[in-house]
């Protein structure tokens, strides 16, 4: 399965900042074969990133959006203005959104289901604090989210989803789940969307591992096969240490 290694800048990088990473990153690009990359900037940078990378295979999407088409919703952004730049992906449920900004299970499932409607891949994002994980829930928790995301969604409407397995504490924190964690994490993640959705839409589904993720532990996590990429946070914000992460993944899992 190809991996898919996404940069995550949150609120970070003005345009033209955006801009001058992506000159510099798809430099490097030829190194890159056989990993899907994908880079989620800021709205206001969407544009700058885009022309940034027209012609190269660097893909572009976005960090949220509204479940609305259009309407009275200040400032919302939906899903045909990120469209119109290219964009083909959405994170959407990420844990700062959740935990930050509220954002419940149902809102999520509508913005979810939005994406789907308007073929956006969406990257649903899920995690346990970590009271959870000490109260040993993590897996409950994890199918809690899975099924309020995907419950009665049709498998036919859903032509790619990934998912991003973040434990809430390690985003950010510098302490990462250990890979053997983060696979365990991977394999439920992909068991749920089976019985939820069959086993077509699980043959492709691809589990992303978020939290903490740096260019020296990226191979521990994607030479697992369970784990079919990352979701990067803090270390995606510089080009080269970016583009050392994405190469050390390729090294790792042999593509
Ligand atoms: P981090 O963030 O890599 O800085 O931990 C990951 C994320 O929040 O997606």
């Amino acid at each position: 399965m190809k991996l898919i290694i996404a940069a995550n800048w949150k609120m970070h990088k003005t345009a033209a900042e955006a801009a001058s990473f992506c000159n510099q990153l798809t430099l490097q690009e030829k190194k890159f074969t056989g990993v899907e990359v994908l880079v989620c900037p800021p709205f206001t940078a969407l544009a700058a990133t885009a022309a940034a990378l027209e012609g190269s295979a660097v893909k572009l999407g976005a960090q949220n959006m509204s479940w609305e088409v259009k309407g009275a919703y200040t400032g919302e952004i939906a899903p045909q203005m990120l469209k119109e730049f290219g964009v083909g992906h959405v994170i959407l449920g990420h844990s700062e959104r959740r935990h930050i900004f509220g954002e419940d299970d149902a809102a999520i499932r509508k913005k979810l289901e939005r994406a789907l409607h308007d073929e956006l891949v969406p990257i649903l994002c899920i995690g346990e604090t970590e009271e959870q994980r000490n109260r040993g829930e993590t897996g409950a928790v994890l199918e809690r989210q899975l099924r309020a995301a995907l419950e009665g969604l049709e498998p036919e409407n859903i032509k790619e989803l990934i998912v991003a397995y973040e434990p809430v504490w390690a985003i950010g924190t510098g302490q990462a789940a250990s890979p053997d964690d983060a696979a365990d994490a991977a394999s439920l993640a992909r068991a749920v969307v089976e019985k939820i959705l069959g086993s077509e839409t699980g043959a492709t589904l691809r589990v992303q591992y978020g939290g903490s993720v740096n260019a020296d532990n990226i191979g521990g996590f994607v030479s697992l096969s369970p784990v079919n990429g990352a979701l990067v946070g803090g270390a995606s914000l510089q080009a080269d240490s970016f583009a050392a992460l994405i190469m050390a993944a390729r090294e790792a899992a042999g593509c």
